[in-house]
């Protein structure tokens, strides 16, 4: 196994050097990366001696055929870990600014990053150091929070590096999870479904697909190929995902059993419409008067995978308003489920169209496991721990 390891320029820095005595001690070989400023305040070859291997440094030069190699190297580390990760570099992370060796890797690793944040106090409390970190979180950057304490400046607050046996735990907790799902291919559908009226008008729903990109995105962190099958949203692909656009829930339905073909699980986070209107062929004109839409029952993709899952590992999503979990558990039942992921819908800022949620995850033995709210990929996090951490991990 091969960690990265980034150190970036800060009174921390020398702390590194026990990080990577801590990774090597647990079996993990270590990369380290460091950026011009860290070089100030701690050797490359006291972190080459420890980590036996060479230390990879500025001048950041993208017409070398070294920094392209360094570059690949992304693609082979199990977790990238950032420690100690200064102001300046959480910003660069968050924005994609890509000036350095350490920040232009980061872009090209696909592996579950973790980065431990050290600073002056008033750096760590300012809204855009909160914001890099609120970024990089939604995008299920692991951050081993900093302690209280007395800093190099002399003051007392947050922003002391975190204890270095804390950061090797997440970052050997990240590279287990990096090839859990290695093999497997899982499908993951997302957000709304369009029910065309007239070819101006659709009904649908409020979904933002924002619960099912994450899952997706959390799905190939963990080294799994990830089909995602989504509906009209206004969200960028999740990196290293293949995406199939559909539009109606007769193609989320196509797309899903063609999907499913090898699959080792379906995750249905999509708010497939229950109910489809027969589109008029040109736009229904106005007369003064109000109409009436027939509408039909679109077919349940879920109960149709159930009632022929084979060894396909079932996973149902259940937004509901009242009675979540008994209606919920109804629905595993129904459906042939092996797992329900259930949330209210009716509390205001989680759930749906929200970047946060709160669910309970029930099995088919009785069993459920709360998840407390915290942002969409923090819970898809969980929800994977839970559907495939039984049978993955020793
Ligand atoms: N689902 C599906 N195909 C449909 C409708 C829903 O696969 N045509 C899936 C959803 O993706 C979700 C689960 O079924 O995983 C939700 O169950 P569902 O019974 O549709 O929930 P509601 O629409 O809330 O049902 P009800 O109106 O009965 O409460």
């Amino acid at each position: 196994m091969l960690i990265a390891l980034g150190v970036s320029g800060g009174i921390a820095a020398y702390k590194a050097c026990e990080i990577v005595r801590g990774l090597d001690r647990a079996g993990s070989a270590v990369q380290v990366i460091l950026t011009r400023n860290a070089e100030r305040f701690v050797t490359p070859l006291t972190l080459q001696t420890l980590s036996r291997r060479k230390v990879l440094l500025d001048p950041f030069d993208l017409s070398s055929p070294e920094t392209v190699r360094h570059i690949d190297l992304a693609r082979e580390i199990a977790a990238l870990v950032v420690a100690p990760a200064t102001a300046n570099v959480l910003a660069k992370l968050a924005r994609g600014i890509a000036d350095d060796l350490l920040s232009t890797f980061y872009l090209a690793v696909t592996a579950p990053v973790v980065v431990a944040p050290a600073m002056n106090a008033r750096m760590w409390l300012h809204p855009a150091t909160q914001e890099s970190l609120a970024t990089l979180r939604a995008r299920g950057v692991a951050v081993v929070d900093p302690a209280v304490g007395w800093l190099a400046e002399g003051e007392s607050g947050p922003g002391r590096l975190a204890e270095p046996d804390a950061i090797v735990a997440a970052a050997l907790a990240a590279a287990r999870r990096s090839r859990e799902l290695e093999g497997k291919t899982l499908v993951v559908t997302a957000g709304p479904t369009r029910e065309p009226v007239d070819p101006v008008r659709f009904l649908s729903n409020r979904s933002s697909g924002r619960m099912g990109y994450a899952l997706a995105a959390a799905a190939a962190r963990r080294g799994a190929r990830v089909v995602l099958v989504s509906g009209p949203v206004d969200l960028p692909p999740p990196f290293g995902v293949e995406v199939v656009r559909v539009r109606t829930a007769e193609e989320m339905r196509v797309a899903v059993h063609e999907a499913r073909a090898g699959a080792h699980a379906l995750l249905m986070a999509a708010a497939v419409a229950d109910f489809a209107a027969r589109p008029a062929e040109s736009k229904i004109k106005k007369s003064g008067r109000g109409i009436s839409l027939a509408l039909e029952p679109t077919r349940d993709i879920l109960a149709e995978v159930g009632r022929d899952k084979g060894d396909l590992l079932l996973v149902g999503f259940a937004a509901e308003t009242e009675d979540v979990v008994e209606r919920a558990r109804g629905k595993l039942r129904s459906k042939s489920l092996d797992f329900v992921v259930a949330n209210e819908v009716s509390a205001d800022g989680k759930g749906i169209e929200s970047e946060r949620n709160a669910v309970t995850i029930l099995d088919r033995d009785g069993g459920a496991v709360e998840v407390p709210e915290a942002s969409k990929a923090e819970v898809a996090e969980r929800i994977l721990d839970r559907v495939f951490g039984a049978e993955a991990r020793p």
